[in-house]
């Protein structure tokens, strides 16, 4: 079998909209396989003699956006290790387990951030994969916050869910992430979900979208 061409959809919003539970929904119900760009990130961070380490764990503190290259690059192997799989005991698995199948679609979660990263993933990605839509998942500002510091207190162990750190992640989120969404919405790509409902209610109107 040929390889499978990744086909990508983005999610994004402020930290805290639901990005990842979300996420988790469109998995078990549609065959995604879900990559948050922060997951990964941290997953490098923490991987033993990792030469970005310190530089990722700054980042994260702060609030600001690491390097396309470091971030691409883990995007990229995490989708040719998916693609890859499919071969092997992957998809065949799923198919006995009921799962939905893998058929190459990928959430990329809380990417692309900047316009660093959207021109980083530009030059590294075009026509290796077919993107499809940007997910929106906005929230105002207030919920945001209130639910990652929730979050932080129910032992989230993420060294950015406290106030200080918020606050830096939200003045990002408002200055280099909203306008890629705008630059999206501008070519007709965007779908907003109205993400201050309950988890429940979001993903009602959330499924609609992959359902054809
Ligand atoms: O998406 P999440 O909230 O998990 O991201 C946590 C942090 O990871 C961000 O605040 C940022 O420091 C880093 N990150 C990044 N580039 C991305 C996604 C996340 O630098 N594309
Ligand atoms: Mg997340």
């Amino acid at each position: 079998m040929a390889a499978l061409k990744p086909k990508v959809v983005f999610v994004l919003g402020p930290p805290g909209s639901g990005k990842g539970t979300q996420c988790s929904n469109i998995v078990k119900e549609f065959g995604y396989v879900h990559l948050s760009a922060g997951d990964l990130l941290r997953e490098e961070m923490s991987a033993e003699g990792s030469e970005y380490g310190q530089l990722i764990s700054n980042h994260i503190k702060n609030g600001t956006i690491v390097p396309v290259e470091i971030t691409c690059s883990l995007l990229d192997k995490a989708m040719v290790k998916h693609c890859s799989q499919v071969n092997g005991t992957v998809a065949g698995d799923a198919l006995n387990s009921g799962k939905p199948k893998f058929e190459g679609n990928f959430l990329i979660d809380g990417f692309p951030r900047n316009e660093n990263n959207l021109e980083g993933w530009k030059k590294a990605m075009i026509g290796k994969v077919e993107e499809r839509f940007m997910l929106f998942f906005d929230c105002p500002q207030e919920i945001s916050l209130e639910r990652c510091l929730k979050r932080g207190q129910a032992g989230s162990g993420r060294s950015d869910d406290n106030e200080e750190s918020l606050k830096k992640r939200l003045v990002t989120y408002y200055n280099d992430t909203l306008p890629i969404i705008k630059y999206y919405d501008s070519l007709g790509l965007v779908r907003r979900i109205n993400a201050s409902p309950s988890a429940d209610e979001v993903y009602s109107e959330v499924r609609k979208l992959f359902l054809n």
